[in-house]
């Protein structure tokens, strides 16, 4: 198997679950707090872990209250912390809004995360956009361009592209999916997959690869941490060579949103126990 590297940002979410999302101006009253282990990089690295990846987690947390607990917490999911470094400051923080269709809003303190800088030499990286992008030294590079990028961007050296919707079209000025995939790997991508939420993804790469992809049929009650969950359990599949990593993903991400919580994953007992079931 091979080894994971995840590159990225620890968050702890602030997140109220409220019956509707409130307009600028307004109060919704009503809701339910939780405080959650989060941020793009932990949430994916912990989907990998637990579908039976050996992950390595590189990152910055704060010295904060907040800071011990976020590197415990990867500790105990089984995963390889001695690139976690602890810098002055704050742990990175996200206030989430979640309404009643599982729909989110996100705000984000990056924190520590700021601090980050990827380095060292890796065999699979995955990488997000909550902390610094440059393409770090490894045999193959997975990017997660979440946040998508204000400025212009290259994907020159990414091996595998995976955005949702939005980020695809904030990146290549498509709306259009499969238009996007096409432009994402003219930008210099191997491969893009584009996430679409309940209507599946849209897969680039080989002639045979390509094309548009159901989703599984679940009901949904929190997306919040889905994309997260598909590109950790893309990254576990490549790792152990699984024969069809994207629908390993969709399968995660499926089972993922039927559970609060970003980092609430699925085991691999479950997703293939999922997949002999619904594939
Ligand atoms: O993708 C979901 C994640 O985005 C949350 O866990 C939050 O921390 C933000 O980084």
């Amino acid at each position: 198997m091979r080894t994971l590297s995840v590159l990225g940002s620890v968050n702890i979410d602030l997140v109220l679950a409220t019956k509707r999302i409130p307009d600028v101006g307004e109060t919704v009253g009503g809701g339910k707090f939780q405080r959650l282990f989060g941020g793009k990089g932990a949430n994916q690295a912990v989907a990998a872990a637990a579908l039976g990846a050996r992950v390595r987690f590189f990152g910055c947390v704060g010295d904060d209250e907040y800071g011990p607990f976020a590197r415990e917490n990867l500790c105990e999911r089984g995963i390889d912390v001695r690139g976690l470094k602890t810098v002055e400051g704050a742990t990175g923080v996200a206030l989430i809004l979640l309404d009643a269709q599982g729909r989110n809003s996100i705000a984000l303190a990056p924190g520590a995360n700021a601090h980050f800088r990827p380095a060292g030499t890796h065999d699979i990286a995955v990488m997000q956009l909550e902390t610094h992008y440059e393409r770090p030294r490894a045999k193959t590079l997975i990017l997660n361009p979440a946040p998508a990028p204000a400025r212009k961007f290259s994907l020159r050296g990414v091996d595998f592209v995976i955005p949702n919707q939005i980020e695809a079209e904030q990146l290549t000025g498509c709306k259009d999916p499969r238009k996007a995939v096409q432009a994402l790997e003219r930008m210099g991508a191997g491969r893009a997959i584009v996430t679409l939420g309940a209507r599946g993804v849209w897969c680039g790469g080989e002639v045979h690869e390509r094309g548009a992809r159901p989703a599984f049929r679940v009901r949904a009650v929190d997306t919040v941490g889905a994309g997260d969950c598909f590109v950790g359990a893309f990254a576990a599949a490549l790792a152990k060579g699984h024969p069809d990593p994207v629908l390993f993903a969709q399968a995660a991400a499926a089972l993922q949103v039927t559970r609060r919580g970003a980092q609430n994953v699925p085991s691999l007992a479950e997703v293939e126990g999922f997949l002999r079931k619904h594939a």
